[in-house]
């Protein structure tokens, strides 16, 4: 079988990276870069890192407003997938590039597999609610990391070729965690002992493009009595100037570039607690049992709060401030995203193509 993947986007390097191990073992992948992160440390990085063959082609499409970044994701991949004939399209998650490919699928002859369906915010507010809706709605293979995710599409009236696989993320940090004790050196490169800090990121639209609110967050974190360790993204950074935070941040807290998958996961495992709107980061300090703090009113990872290793605090500095000195979760944790063998489910689920 002919299987197209599209990516895009930092997360989805890491979550594609577990699943192409598995899927060149049995079919012909051929894999395809979007262009919508480009930095050296938002994409080449980890390409480099997880052992990912490079992109069979690029698009280039870059930043742009949500509509023309989408349009010109849609236009090359409709030639790309006419060209290349593939037996399905393979997406990862939420963004822009899943939904794009998710359109271009649809409407022609390959099969369209979603990895991290069912997930649901309710927030339509959040561009990715749109983007994860509209493609659950659109797949054909709905891969769901979790009980809850399939319940979810129920409630939509989605069963067809729904299917519990667990989530890769959780594949991708068991084959993380040891490599990263042994070959990380970001700790001592950061001069922080185990413990002894928090980690932070923030990227949410939501976050990043109200200054109260960015403002707000940057404070609570500062006001930490810990030394506070925060790779910024991008956009976080682009924002932080413009709206003249960019200074103080740098002087309270200990900013960096984004940093790696094996230094990231390094410094999720060692940090005290972990604060962050991000999806990824929620689940992945879950996994390696690091309570975490999350800047946003609501989540599509709701298992990690109900299980007592996820607290919701929205912006509000002072609700940021209790959680993250008073961060202490149950001893025992459930495992509601499966045993770290999704990437092999997932394979699975496509062979029923
Ligand atoms: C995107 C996804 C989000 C995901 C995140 C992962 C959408 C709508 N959003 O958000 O769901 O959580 O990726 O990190 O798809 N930029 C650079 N260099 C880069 C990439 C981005 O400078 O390599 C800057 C640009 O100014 C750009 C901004 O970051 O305008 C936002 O990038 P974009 O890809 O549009 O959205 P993200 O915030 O990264
Ligand atoms: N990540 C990383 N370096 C960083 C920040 C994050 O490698 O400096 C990884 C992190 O381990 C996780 C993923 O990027 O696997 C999360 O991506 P992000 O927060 O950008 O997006 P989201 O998960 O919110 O879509």
């Amino acid at each position: 079988m002919k299987v197209l993947t599209v990516v895009g986007a930092r997360p989805q390097f890491i979550k594609a990276a577990a699943v192409s191990r598995e899927l060149r073992e049995r079919h012909e992948e051929v894999l395809v870069h979007t262009g919508q992160h480009y930095d050296e440390e938002m994409s080449d990085v980890f390409f480099e890192e997880l052992g990912i063959p490079e992109p069979d082609a690029n698009l280039g499409v870059g930043s742009d407003d949500h509509g023309a970044q989408t349009a010109e994701m849609l236009v090359g991949l409709e030639d790309l997938i006419a060209s290349e004939r593939p037996d399905a399209v393979l997406v990862y998650g939420d963004t822009n590039s899943t939904l794009a490919a998710a359109i271009a699928a649809a409407k022609m002859d390959p099969a369209l597999a979603h990895v991290e369906a069912g997930l649901r915010s309710y927030n339509r507010e959040m561009p990715e609610e749109i983007n994860r809706v509209l493609t659950d709605h659109a797949a054909d293979r709905l891969f769901a990391p979790s009980a809850r995710a399939v319940e979810n599409l129920a409630a939509e009236g989605v069963t067809d070729g729904v299917r519990d696989t667990g989530d890769v993320m959780y594949d991708a940090v068991l084959w993380a965690r040891d490599r990263a004790t042994d070959r990380s050196t970001v700790l001592d490169d950061l001069g922080v002992d185990p413990g002894e800090y928090v980690l932070a990121t923030v990227h949410r639209a939501a976050n990043t493009d109200d200054p109260d609110r960015l403002a707000a967050v940057l404070d609570a974190l500062a006001a930490d009595s810990r030394e506070v360790v925060f790779p910024a993204h991008p956009r976080t950074v682009n924002r932080m100037r413009e709206y003249g935070l960019y200074d103080e941040a740098r002087d309270r807290l200990t900013l960096t570039d984004p940093v790696g998958y094996l230094d990231f996961v390094r410094l999720q495992d060692a940090a005290a607690v972990v604060a962050t709107d991000s999806g990824g980061v929620q689940k992945e300090a879950f996994f390696l049992d690091t309570p975490c703090v999350t800047m946003r009113e609501e989540t599509e990872w709701r298992e990690t709060v109900a299980a007592g290793w996820n607290t919701l605090v929205g912006a509000d500095g002072e609700a940021i401030s209790r959680a993250l000195a008073s961060a202490d979760p149950p001893a025992d944790k459930p495992q509601p995203y499966g045993d770290g063998t999704a990437a092999a489910a997932i394979v699975d689920g496509l062979d029923d193509v």
